[in-house]
């Protein structure tokens, strides 16, 4: 164990995720378990920059595993991009004695550790909080497992007024730049076709698709839209295009956003958040920074920061054919 870390910031970056709470209280408990101490940066890397800290102690996580959204509260700091800000985050840190960070968050946040720990030698650490699932090195995300039971859930109850009126719906959930909500809350609620950003299938096939559909004697369908897709210009040009082109289905729209980022996580994220929080106060007392710590194969590991922000999270294709074998 290295002897120069005494002291642990923990904070949350970025959009919420459902799992940041469970995540905090890791780190936190995981820092009292080794002897050292911790503090809560609240607004992310804004309260660092504003110096808004807070000792936490196992007390002070107590009741929040179940809850949702980031008791530090989360931002999207302008002020960190710039390098007085990350100057003045720097020396709030050192005058609160912290001498290493966990930044739970996305690709932006890791970015923002990367360039601190480029200039300061900060210790850094990071724990992939967000519901997408879009970040390289690891299978899932904190949160992500709750949003696909939320939408599924969402979807199901769409699908009674769907089947009830005869209608086809196209329902947007979230995924700026990655379709794996849309593909995997998809397949789990039955839907008749997926648009990812991964896959342009174009305006024609969505058509051909819908027709064969009606002409199987499917009564309504459900079409799930991820928010990054670009086949349309946006989810109401689809709805228009359909209507235009097959008069004889009434469609809606139904547009999810952010109930997905909210609600008590799921066992699943619980227990990520737990093992991911656990090992990322580990690897700073082995002396290691610049990892972020994810989930491969049911085993916790590590990916260097900047592999985990330049690389690609993959959608399975596998579940593209799944869905449309599933579907017909
Ligand atoms: O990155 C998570 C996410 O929920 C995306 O899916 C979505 O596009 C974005 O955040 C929305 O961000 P905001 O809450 O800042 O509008």
């Amino acid at each position: 164990m290295s002897i120069n870390i005494k002291k642990i910031g923990v904070l949350t970056s970025g959009g919420d995720s459902p799992g940041m709470n469970a995540a905090i209280r890791a780190v936190v408990r995981a820092s009292a378990y080794y002897n050292i101490e911790c503090a809560g940066i609240y607004r992310g890397y804004q309260g660092m920059i504003e110096g808004d800290f807070k000792e936490m102690n196992p007390r002070s996580v107590n009741n929040i595993i179940n809850k949702g959204g980031t008791i530090l509260k989360s931002a999207r700091s302008k002020d960190f991009m710039t390098k007085e800000g990350r100057e003045q985050a720097h020396k709030n840190l050192v005058d609160n004695n912290i001498d290493a960070l966990v930044v739970i968050g996305g690709n932006g946040s890791f970015t923002g550790g990367l360039v601190f720990n480029e200039e300061y030698g900060f210790p850094v650490i990071g724990i992939p909080g967000t519901i997408d699932n879009d970040i390289f090195g690891t299978s899932f995300t904190l949160g992500y497992d709750t949003a696909l039971n939320t939408v599924v859930e969402v979807i199901d109850k769409i699908r009674d007024t769907a089947s009830s009126h005869n209608r086809l719906f196209f329902v947007e959930v979230m995924g700026r730049d990655a379709g794996h909500i849309a593909l995997n809350a998809g397949i789990g609620a039955g839907a008749e076709e997926i648009l990812i950003p991964e896959e342009d299938m174009g305006l024609d096939r969505l058509l051909e698709s819908l027709r064969k559909s009606k002409a199987s004697g499917k009564l309504s369908s459900l079409v799930v839209v991820a928010e990054g897709d670009k086949i349309g210009k946006n989810v109401f040009e689809l709805k228009d295009y359909v209507e235009e082109n097959m008069p004889e289905y009434d469609v809606r729209v139904s547009i999810l956003g952010h109930m997905q980022r909210g609600g008590s996580p799921t066992c699943f994220d619980r227990v990520l958040a737990s093992r991911l929080g656990v090992k990322a106060v580990e690897t700073l007392l082995e002396g290691k920074s610049n990892y972020m710590v994810g989930l491969l194969k049911d085993e916790i590991v590590l990916t260097p920061l900047e592999q985990a922000v330049k690389g690609k999270s993959q959608i399975e294709k596998e579940l593209i054919k799944v869905s449309d074998i599933v579907s017909i």
